[in-house]
């Protein structure tokens, strides 16, 4: 059974994944805007990804003994300077991810919640994922550095994205 405590952290952690699948769906919103489709198709598949992060934890509360309850989401900005600026917004936003999921790893430790912990791996593999993804997506548009022909090139890329769910998501009902 999970503790009161790591139930309220682990609810709150939903938010933030809900809460950066509609960032990311913030973001290809502003791709699309831009007529950058490639990209705008990258961040949807980054909010499938999103949700299923929120889907999972829903799952193992549950299955752990305890009730969801979601709170209200922060809304997301809107704009951004360039698409490089989204890029670099996305990795800041992962690295504060990562920084909570070790919150919960800390408390799943402290309170020597082998379960939770062992749930909390595949987060804590998923985030490094993350952070490099974002990061060389960002380096690639700093080498493209605004020029039409490399940005199209990149664009074109990223349209290629599709969603494979993770093999740990099977069942939770995202997919
Ligand atoms: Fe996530
Ligand atoms: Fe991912």
């Amino acid at each position: 059974m999970i503790s009161e405590k790591m139930q309220a952290a682990i609810n709150e952690q939903i938010n933030k994944e809900l809460y950066s699948e509609y960032l990311y769906l913030s973001m290809a919103s502003y791709f699309d805007a831009i007529g950058l489709k490639g990209f705008a198709n990258w961040m949807r598949v980054q909010v499938k990804e999103e949700r299923t992060h929120a889907l999972m934890m829903y799952t193992y509360v549950n299955d752990a003994g305890g009730r969801v309850k979601l709170a209200p989401l922060d809304g997301p900005l809107t704009d951004w300077e360039s698409p490089l600026a989204a890029f670099e917004h996305t990795l800041e936003h992962e690295k504060f991810v990562t920084s909570r999921i070790y919150g919960l790893v800390d408390l799943a430790i402290e309170e020597k919640d082998h379960a939770t912990n062992a749930f909390l791996q595949w987060f804590i593999t998923e985030q490094v994922e993350e952070e490099k993804t974002a990061k060389e997506i960002g380096d690639e548009l700093r080498l493209a550095g605004g020029q039409t022909e490399a940005l199209f090139m990149l664009d074109r890329e990223r349209g290629t994205r599709i969603f494979t769910p993770p093999a740990a998501a099977v069942g939770v009902g995202a997919i």
